[in-house]
C-alpha cells in the first residue's frame, strides 16, 4: 500500500500546478525538455513497470533494493533515482539508452538479464530519452545498492558475455509492414516495453528465453504464468480481445482474476494504459497466434477413485464460492471450467492458491479485490492432488493428474507468502 500512494503521489505530483511542479518545470527547462515528454516519460515508465522492481517493499520509490529472486540467487535492484551518487542523476542519456539497450551499467559494466534488458532492447531511443527525462524529475533518494546473493561463478559479472553471446539479440523493434498499425504498436509493447515474455516465455537451464516458445507460457517463484497462445485449452484461445482488455484494466474478467505476480502487473502497470494500447496488446496477442487446434490428453474418468475424492474435497470447500458447475461468478469468482491457469502442465499456481490463498488486485475500475481462502491448514497433499486432478479433468477440462509428491515438493518451496498489492 505504501508503494501504492507513493505512485499516486508522483502522479498528483505531475498532474497539480504547485511547489512541485514549479521545480519540474526548472529541471524540464535546463535540460530542454518539456512536460509533453515528461509526461510521456511517465507514462512509458509505467507501461515498464519500472516501479514494481526498483521500489523495496515499504521502501521510496524507484531507489532500489527490492530482492528479484532468480533460479541462480537473488539480485538487489539498484536505485534509479536522480539521486548523483547512489542513483543515476549524472548518467547521460546516452549512458541511460546504453544501459537499457544493452544491459551495461554506467561505466560499461555487463548488468543481469533479471534486468529485462532482452526486452527493452527493442524500445526507441526517443522513449527511453522520455523515461529519463522524467525519472530525473523524481525526489532524487540517498540509497546505497544492496549485494546480491549470487555463488561463485555467477558473481562475476563477465561470465555475462557468454550469456549474451547465447541468448541476447540487441536491436530496436522493426514493425512487420505487413501486418496493421495496430498490430505493430501492440508488439512493440509486448515485446518491449510491457516484457510480458519475461514471465509468460519458458526458460533453458541458463535462464535465456526458449525462443522456440515465445509466450508459451513460463515458471517463476512458484507461479505459473500460462501460456498467451492461442490454444483453447491452456492458452488465450477462448479469449476475446475484449476479454484481455478487461483483465489487464481491470485485473478481471468474466473468466478469471489475476494473482501473485501478475496482480501487481495489472497494478502498476497495466491498468494505467490506456485502452488504445490495451486493446493493440490484445490485438498482437490473438493475431499473432490465432487458435490452433492442439488435441487434448484424455481426461482421466470421472470413475476414477481420486476423481471421486478430489470431487467430495472440492464439493466440501470450494463451490460455495466457484459454484458446482465449476463456473463460478463473472467477476467475482474464476471460472475454472476452461481455465488455462487450471489446465496448464505447469502446476505452481494451483497448488500455492489452494495453499496459501489468493487476492486478486485492486484496481481503479474494480477497488475491491475478492480474495480466496488458505487451505493448508485443512487439507493434506493427498486431498490437496486428488482436489487438483479434479478440477483438472471436471467440467470438459482435461489436464495431467497431479500427484501429492508433486504438491509436497511445491508446498516446501514457498517461502513467501502470495503478496497482491
Ligand atoms: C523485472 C525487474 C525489473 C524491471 C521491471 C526493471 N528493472 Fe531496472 N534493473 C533490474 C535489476 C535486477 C537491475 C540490476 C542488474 C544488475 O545488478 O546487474 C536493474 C538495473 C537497472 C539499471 C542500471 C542501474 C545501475 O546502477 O547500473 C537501470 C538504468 C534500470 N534498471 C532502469 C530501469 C527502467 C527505466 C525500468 C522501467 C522501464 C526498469 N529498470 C525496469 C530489474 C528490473
Ligand atoms: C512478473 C511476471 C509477469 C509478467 C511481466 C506478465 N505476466 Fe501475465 N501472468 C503472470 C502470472 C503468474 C499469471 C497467472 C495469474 C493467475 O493465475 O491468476 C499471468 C496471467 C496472465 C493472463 C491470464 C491468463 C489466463 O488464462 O488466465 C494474461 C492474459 C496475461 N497474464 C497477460 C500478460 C501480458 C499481456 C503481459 C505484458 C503486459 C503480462 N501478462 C506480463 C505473470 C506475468
Ligand atoms: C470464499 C470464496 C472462495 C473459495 C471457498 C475458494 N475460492 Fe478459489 N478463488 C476465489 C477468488 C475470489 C479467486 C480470485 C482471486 C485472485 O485471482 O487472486 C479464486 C481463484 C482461484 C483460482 C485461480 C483461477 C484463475 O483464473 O486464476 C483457482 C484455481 C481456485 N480459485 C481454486 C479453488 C479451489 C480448488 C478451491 C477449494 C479448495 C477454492 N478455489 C475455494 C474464491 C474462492
Amino acid at each position: 500500500m505504501t508503494r501504492a500512494l507513493s505512485l499516486k503521489t508522483i502522479a498528483l505530483g505531475l498532474a497539480l500546478t504547485g511547489g512541485s511542479t514549479a521545480a519540474l518545470s526548472t529541471v524540464a527547462l535546463a535540460d530542454g525538455q518539456d512536460f509533453v515528454t515528461i509526461e510521456k516519460g511517465q507514462y512509458l515508465a509505467t507501461a515498464g513497470d519500472c516501479i514494481s522492481c526498483h521500489t523495496a517493499p515499504g521502501g521510496k520509490p524507484f531507489a532500489g533494493g527490492r530482492g528479484i529472486m532468480t533460479p541462480f540467487g537473488v539480485i538487489y535492484t539498484p536505485n534509479i533515482t536522480p539521486d548523483r551518487e547512489t542513483g543515476i542523476g549524472a548518467w547521460t542519456a546516452d549512458q541511460f539508452v546504453a544501459s537499457m539497450q544493452h544491459g551495461v551499467g554506467k561505466d560499461g559494466e555487463l548488468l543481469y538479464p533479471a534486468f529485462p534488458y532482452p526486452f527493452y532492447t527493442k524500445v526507441k531511443r526517443d522513449d527511453l530519452v522520455a523515461i529519463k527525462a522524467y525519472l530525473d524529475t523524481l525526489d532524487p533518494v540517498r540509497s546505497e545498492a544492496k549485494p546480491n546473493g549470487l555463488p561463485f561463478p555467477l558473481n562475476i559479472r563477465t561470465a555475462l558475455m557468454g550469456w549474451n553471446m547465447l541468448f541476447f539479440t540487441p536491436g530496436e523493434f522493426k514493425p512487420d509492414p505487413a501486418k496493421s498499425e495496430e498490430f505493430n504498436r501492440g508488439a512493440y509493447l509486448v515485446e518491449g516495453l510491457a516484457h510480458c515474455g519475461a514471465c509468460h516465455t519458458p526458460k533453458n537451464m541458463l535462464g535465456g528465453d526458449k525462443s522456440d516458445k515465445v509466450l508459451a507460457g513460463g515458471v517463476l517463484d512458484e507461479w505459473t504464468a500460462p501460456n498467451l497462445g492461442g490454444d483453447l485449452r491452456t492458452g488465450l484461445g477462448g479469449w476475446s480481445t475484449a476479454d484481455i482488455v478487461e483483465y489487464l484494466k481491470t485485473g478481471r474478467n468474466a473468466k478469471s482474476a489475476a494473482s501473485g505476480p501478475m496482480a501487481e502487473v495489472v497494478y502498476y502497470s497495466t491498468q494505467h494504459m490506456t485502452d488504445a494500447d490495451l486493446k493493440a496488446m490484445a490485438v498482437y496477442l490473438k493475431e499473432r497466434a490465432p487458435s490452433p487446434a492442439v488435441p487434448a490428453p484424455k481426461p482421466v474418468p470421472a470413475e476414477d477413485p481420486v476423481m471421486k475424492a478430489g470431487l467430495a474435497v472440492y464439493q466440501d470447500n470450494c463451490s460455495a464460492c466457484h459454484v458446482s458447475n465449476g463456473q463460478g461468478i463473472a467477476r467475482l469468482f474464476p471460472d475454472l471450467k476452461g481455465s488455462a491457469v487450471v489446465q496448464a502442465d505447469e502446476v505452481e499456481t494451483l497448488v500455492r492458491i489452494v495453499v496459501q490463498g489468493t487476492r486478486a488486485a485492486a484496481t481503479k475500475t474494480a477497488p475491491t479485490g475478492p480474495g480466496m481462502p488458505a487451505f493448508d491448514w485443512k487439507l493434506n497433499d493427498v486431498q490437496t492432488a486428488a482436489l487438483l486432478t479434479y478440477i483438472r479433468n471436471a467440467w470438459g477440462n482435461a489436464a495431467a493428474p497431479v500427484t501429492a509428491d508433486q504438491v509436497k515438493s511445491i508446498r516446501g518451496r514457498l517461502t513467501d507468502t502470495a503478496a497482491t498489492p
